[in-house]
């Protein structure tokens, strides 16, 4: 029998329901398996550390492929003291956040080169890729609307068009990788979208 544990990350907008799902997913799985979730960027001492200075609103200075860079340092972080040990152990991984978060926020967002930011996200990984994405697609104006209570962090500040080039470069992201990222309508319930999930993470325990 394969013992490898399987990775699933959750992608999408600010405000999509990532956490939400992340959460009760964790605590479903959780009855019948061993899980664990993660965040991104943290999930380690050092990569928390990375969080606190890419969120800090005083670090608005920041150079974007800097920025790119402190991601990738607090994934490869990530990836080698937690997600492949994991894996090893047979754990269901799941990421709130992951590679095309970088794809989508740097690349679309911000306009940085997409090769470089490919190339980047191989490197600090070494290639490792989840085995199901599920990208909770959601209208930025909505988004905005659900999150309007919240103190927003530096990247929450940068407004709406930024968000609308971000949901974009995830609905390429899907239409390159149809095998790996599912979309759910985020409109949904959260009840409702723990549902669909839990199917296609079942289907995938399945294989
Ligand atoms: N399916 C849903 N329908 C309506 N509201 C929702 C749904 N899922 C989450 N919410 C609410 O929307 C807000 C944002 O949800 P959540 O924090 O899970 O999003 P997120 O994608 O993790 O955001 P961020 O990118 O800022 O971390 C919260 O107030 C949450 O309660
Ligand atoms: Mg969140």
């Amino acid at each position: 029998m394969d013992t490898r544990g399987v990775f699933i990350s959750l992608e999408g907008i600010d405000g999509s329901g990532k956490s939400t799902l992340a959460r009760s997913l964790v605590d479903a799985l959780a009855q019948k398996h061993q899980v664990l979730g993660l965040r991104e960027p943290g999930g380690t001492v050092i990569s928390e550390k990375i969080r606190e200075m890419l969120l800090d609103v005083r670090n608005d200075g920041i150079i974007g492929k800097a920025e790119a860079m402190l991601y990738a340092a607090a994934r490869c972080q990530l990836v080698e003291e937690v997600i492949r040990p994991g894996l090893d152990r047979g754990t269901i991984i799941i990421a709130d956040r992951y590679l095309d978060s970088t794809v989508a926020y740097q690349g679309y967002g911000r306009g940085l080169d997409l090769g470089f930011l490919e190339d980047l996200n191989r490197l600090c990984t070494g290639g490792l890729k989840p085995d199901l994405t599920l990208l909770l697609d959601l209208d930025p104006q909505e988004a905005l609307l659900r999150r309007s209570e919240e103190i927003p962090d530096r990247l929450e500040q940068e407004g709406l068009a930024f968000q609308i080039r971000i949901r974009e470069g995830y609905l390429d992201l899907w239409d390159k990788e149809p095998e790996r990222i599912k979309r759910l309508d985020a409109t949904h319930s959260p009840e409702f979208l723990l549902q669909e999930a839990l199917l296609l993470v079942e289907k995938l325990l399945a294989e």
